[in-house]
Formats: structure tokens, sequence, C-alpha cells
């Protein structure tokens, strides 16, 4: 039986009811868990005034930073094959495979379902603002990191094999590819050149902030690989970065997005902070179905150590041969 995408994915009666929080808890968990990356747990005073005074001026609507909006959002809006409603998906969305369930038969609605509000962010100033000092530091623990670079051992094309070329968008310092791992061209795309040139796999690297430009500055069918560790959640234009994407694909090439549950929340999008990690894939799934061109997207746990480390998921796609 096909799970069914339901037509609106706009959360009803959103509450502020906390901030974002990380936590280290089962990997499927349906309930908000993303974070303020370098410093999970509070709130900084800066920000904390920054909304009192958005919110109290009238400004600014409130945005919908709700806890355990995830089982919400799935009650609401998803009708899951072989579930009678959100309890029987609730605890069935604690099961590592659950994650993976969600992408499969899913039947989309025909309209690309989301709205310009769900791309908001807390934070709408210019990215470049935000990324301009150099942040040397990693996003997930260890463990994940480790579990991401197995990941892409298992499905990268081994290593210096002739004409193979290697996107690496939103890149940093780190691409956590496999240790000496080379191709004749990995291009790293992201918002710091510090960063960026001090990144060793890359041979090359663009600085763009792909939500005022999200036009790929490359060649159609010029890449085999095209890897976005813990960033898709930054994108407020995905569907024109994704049909970017298939774009520059060769035909049969592979798109990897991996995201965990942590985060810088103010820069996310609304939909992102405001849904659970099943949610998530089926989010990311979605930028793959509605951008075109793509094979049916699929959900990976990769998670290492389930409620002791940083969870770890891949949704993935391969352009279509025929493309
Ligand atoms: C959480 S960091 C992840 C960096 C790296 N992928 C990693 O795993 O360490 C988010 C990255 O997204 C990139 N990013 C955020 N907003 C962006 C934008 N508007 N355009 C392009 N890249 C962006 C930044 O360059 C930043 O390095």
């Amino acid at each position: 039986m096909a799970n069914r995408l339901g037509l609106t994915l706009q959360q009803k009666n959103p509450i502020l009811a906390s901030v974002c929080i990380h936590h280290h808890t089962s990997p499927s968990s349906t309930s908000i868990s993303c974070a303020f990356d370098s410093h999970p747990q509070k709130l900084p005073k800066t920000l904390k005034k920054k909304y009192k005074d958005r919110t109290s001026s009238g400004y600014r609507t409130p945005r919908r930073v709700v806890l355990g909006i995830g089982a919400a959002f799935w009650a609401q809006f998803m009708s899951m094959a072989g579930n009678t409603g959100f309890k029987s998906f609730a605890a069935s969305a604690r099961q590592k495979s659950a994650i993976e369930q969600v992408l499969k038969n899913v039947e989309w609605p025909e309209q690309f379902p989301f709205k310009e509000e769900d791309f908001q962010r807390f934070d709408e100033s210019p990215d470049t603002s935000f990324y301009e000092s150099p942040r040397f530091v990693t996003h997930i623990d260890n463990p994940a990191i480790a579990a991401l670079t197995k990941y892409y051992s298992e499905v990268f094309p081994p290593s210096t094999t002739p004409g193979i070329a290697i996107l690496d968008m939103c890149s940093s310092w780190v691409s956590h590819f496999p240790a000496g791992y080379k191709q004749d061209r990995i291009v790293g795309m992201g918002m710091n050149e510090e960063e960026l040139k001090r990144n060793p796999v890359l041979t090359e690297y663009v600085v763009q902030d792909l939500n005022v430009n999200p036009k790929l500055p490359f060649e159609d069918n010029s890449f085999d690989v095209i890897t976005n560790v813990v960033s898709v959640d930054y994108l407020t234009k995905p569907m024109d970065v994704f049909k970017e994407m298939s774009r520059i694909l060769k035909p049969g090439g592979l798109a990897v997005m991996s995201f965990s549950n942590r985060c810088f929340w103010t820069k996310a999008i609304s939909i992102w902070t405001s849904t659970g990690d099943a949610d998530h894939a089926m989010i990311v799934g979605s930028y793959f179905h509605y951008a075109g061109g793509f094979e049916p997207p699929q959900a990976v746990d990769i998670s290492p150590n389930p409620g002791r480390s940083d969870p770890m998921y891949i949704v993935y796609s391969r352009k279509l041969a025929t493309a």
C-alpha cells in the first residue's frame, strides 16, 4: 500500500513552546530535535531579546517553533500504510527502520505541497553575515562522522577513477570523505572561503550563497556525485537547487543528502525546525521528487549508536539514466 503525502503541509494551531533542544534520543524520534549547533541547550540572550522585540512589537508573527510538532505533522498530514492513526505511526517511528520506510511507495500530491512561509527562517539576515567568520568545528559527533564516511566508502566511485567529478555542496573545511580519497575533480561550494581553502579533499571551490543565487555554475551532465552534509535544511530555494543538481549530474549520477538532528536552528527553514526526523526524510525526498529527473528517492538510517550519539540519515537518489 502506498504512503500518502497530504495536500496541505501547514501545521494547525502553532504554539510557541520552546526553542529546539538537542536530544540524544531515539534516532527516529518524531519530536523536534534540531540544535543550535554551537550551543545546543540554550537560546543566546541576544536572540531571546531579538525574539521578544520582534514579537512584542508585532513586527513579526511568532514562527512555528514547537515541540512535538513532528508527531502532529504526521497525524495531520500523513496517512501511513498499514497505520490507522498517529499513535501507530509514532510507535513505529521509534524503530530504526521507520525512517527507511518513509519514502517507500509514496503517493505524492500533484503539486509541490510546501508554501513560501515554510522556507522562512527565524534569522532572515543575509547568510553572508552568519557565515562571515570561519568555524573550524565539526557539526556532528565522531561516531556520526564515521558512519557517514563509511557510507561514502560504500557508494562512491573508487578513489582516483579517471574522469570522476564530485561536488560537495554546502561544504566547509571538512567533507567527511574516506581517508586519502581523491578524484581529478572534487569541487566544494560553501559560504566561507577560509573554511573551503583548508578542506584537503577539494581540488577547487566556489563561494556562493545558494539562497541568493541557486544556479550552480557548472556544465550540464558534469558530475558523478553530489554530496550535502547536514545543510539541506538551510536551503530556502530547494526546488531551484535540486533542479540544478539534476541538470549538472551525469545520467545515473548520485546525489546524497545527509542530515542529523542538529542544526543552526535560526538559519534552518521553518518546515524543518517544526518537524522531526522522519518528516525531514520526507521533505528531502519531496525535493527530489518535485525537482524531476531523479529516480524515486530513498532513505537510509546509518545512525551509529541509536540514543548514544548523533543520529545520521541519508536521503539519496540518482539522476534518471534517460534524463
Ligand atoms: C552546518 S555547516 C555544514 C558544513 C559541512 N557540510 C560539514 O559537514 O561540516 C552548514 C554549511 O552550509 C553552508 N551554507 C549555509 N547556508 C548556505 C547558503 N545560503 N548557500 C550556500 N551554502 C550555505 C555553509 O557554507 C556551511 O558550511
